[in-house]
């Protein structure tokens, strides 16, 4: 396979609540980022993935992912971006990478398979997308509206994102702020970012209830 995985995991989980960081709560008796690697790495083209770990957890992460030869596991950074960097550090060699949240960690191998797809089809970079169902507004400081953009043209974006690892080297040196996700520095550059259709089971834990929710994916819709 010609992609590497970057899996930033090192967040605390802060909206979940717990005690344990969010990567390593359990769901149907594995942990979010077991589940995230084992989906990982049952896309044929994933050679390599690079988990960048709660700081103080990397031997029981590497420990619960041992059985896995494609890992290797890294420490975390202060924010996502910095977790990203570091593990991206560690693939100096990768051709395609993709970088995934352990938060999506039942998103389905198919889709990294499809974001590494449009990579080599071409694509400067490639972001999951499904439609919003909200209208989206914009406002302002006082939280007054001052846009109302088509939903239409409206796009909710999940991980795998995905890019040649040396564009996201250089939008990683270049940026100057915080970014969201990935591909918004791959924008900044000037390069153009491709959507390819996202799933429902690539929704984002955050808060106490999508833990219920992706519980109920994983009885109903199965892995
Ligand atoms: N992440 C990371 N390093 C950080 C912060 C976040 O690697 N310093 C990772 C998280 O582990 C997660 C992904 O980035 O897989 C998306 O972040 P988010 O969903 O916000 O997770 P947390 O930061 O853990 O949650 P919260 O913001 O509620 O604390
Ligand atoms: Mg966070």
């Amino acid at each position: 396979g010609d992609v590497t995985v970057l899996i930033p995991a090192a967040g605390q989980g802060l909206r979940l609540g717990g005690t344990l960081p969010k990567a390593l709560r359990l769901l149907r008796g594995r942990t979010l980022l077991q589940h995230a690697v084992d989906r990982a790495a049952a896309a044929p083209s994933v050679s390599a993935i690079i988990v960048a770990a709660p700081p103080g957890w990397e031997e029981q992460v590497r420990q619960q992912l041992s059985w896995c030869p494609l890992v290797t596991v890294t420490t975390g950074a202060q924010n996502r971006q910095a977790s990203v960097a570091k593990a991206l550090a560690l693939a100096p060699r990768a051709d395609i990478v993709l970088v995934h949240d352990a938060a999506r960690a039942l998103t389905p191998p198919a889709i990294f398979e499809a974001v590494a797809a449009a990579i080599r089809s071409g694509a400067d970079a490639a972001v999951p997308a499904l439609a919003v169902t909200d209208t989206i507004k914009v406002v302002d400081a006082e939280g007054i509206v001052t846009a109302t953009p088509q939903r239409e043209n409206l796009r909710a974006i999940q991980t795998p994102q995905g890019c040649r690892a040396d564009l996201l080297a250089r939008a990683h040196a270049a940026s100057f702020d915080v970014a969201t996700d990935d591909a918004g520095l791959i924008e900044r550059l000037g390069g153009r970012v491709k959507t390819v259709p996202g799933s429902h089971m690539a929704m984002k834990i955050t808060h106490p209830a999508d833990m219920e929710w992706a519980q109920h994916l994983l009885d109903t819709v199965g892995d």
